[in-house]
């Protein structure tokens, strides 16, 4: 209800809505249309309300609020089952628990807060409560599963077109093999675990952390000179629920594409967002370092590099140590 209420307000932006225009188009009483208008309140949503003019939705919550994700989302599976917890140690592990038990593709568990929360390499991930998009998405593709490296650079190329959209003015880009960077300053990480049996998937679940409305002195100071988030690259508060929303639209606009044509235009997409194509790197893979020009990605997403020496070098995310 809250829900319906909320995409209302939204589909009539800056305007009064009548009580009873309201309890018209949802189909409830004025009475439950008061107590839902005292919900949302309680939920940090301003809403103004005139006498004789109605209803205005002024600011939503600053907090996530279920039902205000939901309103916003455009997708048909994913998202649509959310669990949204104020604080948990990792979202990826609730998500894979989950997974284990049965949950169903598309289900999307996110937090406010997280008091362990996982990097790749066995790295933490600093997630101050409120301030970042700390979620957990989990899939079920019927593949094998040398194709999950597939899945991380999907993800990447989700993510980054969802920021572009929601804010074009942050010029973000990809560093191989799914760090998101903006003027060389981390400002999301992307971490896909996944359960795999007889080389076949069984699940995946893509966490996705994204630095947004933090401040620098949200950093502890190790972090001050490395990472960077929306707000402080746009000096824009930006709205978690609708940055969330705009992300699961990504992904499930992508991952339908990848299911029916394949690895090509997700790799089209990464190479064109990335900015380590073309650019010499200097990775460590596997125990060695690959030193060259990245020139693109192979059919299975791995990046090759030009070593100079006449030959190309294939660096794989699956074998890659540096982070
Ligand atoms: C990286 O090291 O760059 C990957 C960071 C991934 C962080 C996200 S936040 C949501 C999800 N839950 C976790 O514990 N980690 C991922």
């Amino acid at each position: 209800m809250n829900e319906r209420l909320l995409q209302l307000f939204r589909e009539n932006p800056d305007r009064y809505l009548s009580g009873e225009q309201i309890s018209r188009q949802l189909g409830v009483s004025r009475t439950a249309i008061w107590k839902h208008i005292q919900e949302l309140k309680q939920a940090g949503f301003e809403i103004e309300a005139v006498p004789r003019l109605g209803y205005r939705l002024l600011h939503s919550s600053p907090l996530l609020v279920a039902d205000d994700i939901r309103a916003r989302l455009a997708t048909r599976r994913f998202g649509r089952r959310l669990h949204l917890l104020g604080e948990t140690d990792s979202t990826q592990r609730v998500a894979l628990e989950l997974a284990r038990n049965g949950a169903e593709e598309g289900t999307l568990v996110i937090a406010e807060r997280q008091t362990a929360g996982r990097g790749r390499m066995g790295r933490s991930w600093h997630s101050p409560a409120g301030k970042g998009i700390y979620m957990s998405l989990i899939l079920k593709p019927d593949l094998p599963l040398h194709q999950a490296p597939q899945l991380t650079l999907l993800t990447s190329v989700a993510v980054v077109r969802a920021i572009r959209m929601l804010v074009p003015k942050v010029d973000v880009q990809i560093k191989w093999p799914n760090d998101l960077l903006v003027r060389g300053r981390k400002l999301c990480g992307i971490l896909l675990e996944s359960s795999a049996e007889n080389e076949r998937l069984q699940h995946v679940v893509a966490g996705i952390g994204i630095s947004v409305n933090l401040s620098e002195e949200d950093y502890p100071e190790e972090l001050r000179s490395i990472a960077t988030s929306l707000r402080m690259e746009s000096g824009e508060t930006v709205n978690r629920a609708e940055l969330i929303a705009q992300c699961m639209a990504q992904l499930e606009q992508w991952y339908e594409v990848y299911l029916q044509q394949g690895f090509p235009p997700i790799r089209t997409l990464w190479e064109a967002y990335a900015e380590t194509i073309g650019r010499k790197v200097s990775i460590r893979s596997g125990g060695r370092t690959v030193t060259g020009l990245a020139i693109g990605l192979d059919d299975y997403g791995g990046l090759i590099v030009d070593t100079g020496d006449g030959g190309n070098q294939t660096i794989y995310t699956w074998d890659n140590d540096s982070g």
